[in-house]
């Protein structure tokens, strides 16, 4: 259906798979490939088809690897800061903000750029064989694609000051307990878990998952009240179409038909 370089882009029934397909750089995130995410993720948004999003890396060595070292280990002081905002805003944002379900299968290596990829995404799930971590100062740089900011949200402050300082990588099942990932499955487990999951999603409201997304969002924006996005989106619900026949399709006890 799409045509990339850098990427795979399926889809079957309502789950969409993009897949990072560049094995011989480990998936590394290059402008291109970025780029063409961003593609990706927008003609999927609205393609209302598409109830829930995968994101995973091919191979089973690495989800990605990082970004792309090659790339900016010339730039200057503008060039990296334009390097980070740029990739923030047509990526790791616009994933976050995204209004459908976006689930990061970690089928590998998942570091720097790569675990700020994973973690820009709603929510995770490893293979046992991942390694994730946020190597940048032992490239003398630091995380640029709100790994700063997304890694104590999910596993505490704490936990992610020694993960950035040492640089070091954790395992799948540490990611597991320290509420990184959500589920840690053998590789060959870790699709059909994700569609697993992807078909509890598919089962509710679309319309009512985009408002929940943006209201759990606002817990994590600066100067927003979230209480008050929930309020106004709670509200919202109510013009619906799809709460007119999530609530009759339960008062005549039936499924709803979303
Ligand atoms: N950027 C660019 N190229 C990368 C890359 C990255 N982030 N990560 C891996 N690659 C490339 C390697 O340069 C190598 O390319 P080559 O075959 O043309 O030399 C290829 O991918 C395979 O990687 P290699 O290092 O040979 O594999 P390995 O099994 O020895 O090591 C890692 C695996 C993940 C430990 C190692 O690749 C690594 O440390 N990568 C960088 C991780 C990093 O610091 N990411 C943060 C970037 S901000």
């Amino acid at each position: 259906m799409m045509n990339f370089e850098n990427i795979l882009v399926q889809q079957n029934e309502g789950i969409a798979k993009i897949t990072i397909n560049r094995p011989s750089k480990l998936n590394a995130l290059n402008k291109n490939t970025i780029a063409e995410l961003h593609e990706a993720f927008k003609l999927l948004e609205v393609n209302k088809a598409v109830k829930v999003i995968i994101i995973t890396g091919s191979g089973e060595k690495a989800f990605v690897a990082g970004a792309d070292i090659s790339e900016f280990a010339n730039f200057s002081v503008e060039e990296g800061t334009e390097l980070a905002r740029k990739g923030q805003e047509i990526l790791f944002d616009f994933i976050q903000n995204l209004s459908t379900p976006v689930i990061a299968a970690i089928n590998g290596f998942a570091l720097g750029g790569g675990l700020e990829l994973a973690m820009a995404a709603h929510f995770r799930i490893a293979s046992s064989n991942a390694k994730m971590g946020l190597p940048e100062v032992s490239l003398g740089v630091i995380p640029g694609y709100g790994g700063t900011q997304r890694l104590p949200q999910l596993v505490g402050k704490g936990k992610a000051m020694e993960m950035i300082m040492s640089a070091s990588m954790i395992s799948a099942e540490e990611a597991k307990e320290w509420g990184l990932v959500n589920y840690v499955v053998e590789h060959e487990e870790l699709i059909p878990l994700c569609e697993n999951v992807a078909a509890k999603i598919m089962r509710n409201s679309s319309v009512a998952i985009g408002a929940a997304i943006k209201a759990i969002n606002a817990n994590y924006t600066n100067c927003v009240n979230g209480y008050s996005v929930e309020i106004e989106n709670f509200g919202i619900s109510f013009g619906t179409d799809d709460f007119k026949e999530g609530t009759t399709a339960f008062l005549e006890k039936r499924k709803p038909n979303f």
